[in-house]
């Protein structure tokens, strides 16, 4: 089985559609087994690199399963909102199962929380929408990363946060060439003997492999026209932090 090669945008989204579809049960469990637990450590970093208060809305782009959002609506407190945008309809109805489960349980006050099928590079929101906008572990698999960021800054009020969090690549010699070996043989093997989906755990080295580093994408958010942009390296390289705002408008 060969890497994808995809001749339109279009193809990319179907296939991403397509892989994300497919392993949606999976993907939680998959989540903290291949990474060893270390992708809580990374969301908890994320979530207080945010600094979100009461009462925000948020919009968590490429939602998922809907973990990241969950987090957020956590913090959010009753007054507070979250959306959570994915193209994924499979991923999304198991975020939907888990705040009905939460909501049951009667545990964590949650913010108000509603998942929509959408696309990250067509935001079906107005203009300075939210407080924030969120992206987990998606930039990688957006057809177009500048644009999503312009996106995601106009639907952003003039203050407002831009951040994603995302797979980068490792800086530390030694450590990158054991980690390249786990990532892109060790990783999809595993996936296959437990659950048969090697295609689709091969497409997350090899998405990782088409990104770009860590530093290009710290320029994307700058001529995105986000400012006071901070990038945060985790584990080595192995995962990085962005955080931009947008600026405050003249007279404000
Ligand atoms: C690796 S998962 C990350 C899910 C979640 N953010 C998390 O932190 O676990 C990537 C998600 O991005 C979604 N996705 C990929 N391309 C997208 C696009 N162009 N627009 C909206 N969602 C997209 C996929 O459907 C998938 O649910």
């Amino acid at each position: 089985m060969g890497a994808p090669t995809f001749r339109t945008p279009e193809e990319k989204k179907a296939y991403v559609r397509r892989v994300f579809g497919s392993i949606a049960p999976w993907y939680d469990f998959f989540n903290t087994l291949l990474s060893f637990g270390t992708h809580k450590l990374w969301r908890r970093r994320f979530l207080r690199e945010l600094r979100l208060t009461p009462g925000m809305r948020v919009l968590d782009l490429a939602t998922g399963t809907g973990d990241l959002a969950l987090a957020v609506a956590r913090r959010l407190g009753p007054e507070g909102e979250v959306v959570g945008v994915d193209l994924s309809p499979e991923m999304l109805s198991i975020a939907r199962e888990k705040v009905a489960r939460l909501r049951e349980s009667g545990r964590a006050p949650l913010a108000r929380v509603e998942f929509r099928e959408g696309e990250a590079e067509r935001l079906p929101f107005p203009d300075a929408a939210f407080d924030g906008a969120t992206i987990g572990f998606a930039l990688r698999n957006v057809t177009d990363v500048p644009h999503v960021l312009r996106e995601m800054r106009r639907v952003v009020r003039p203050g407002g946060f831009v951040a994603s969090l995302e797979l980068s690549h490792p800086y530390l010699w030694g450590f990158r060439q054991v980690y390249g070996v786990y990532f892109e043989r060790v990783l999809p093997w595993i996936a296959d003997r437990i659950a048969g989906r090697y295609e689709e755990y091969a497409w997350l080295p090899e998405s990782l492999k088409r990104f770009i580093d860590a530093e290009t994408l710290r320029r994307l958010f700058e001529e995105a026209g986000l400012e006071r942009v901070r990038v945060i390296p985790l584990t080595f390289g192995v995962a990085a932090i962005h955080i931009g705002y947008r600026p405050e408008e003249p007279g404000e």
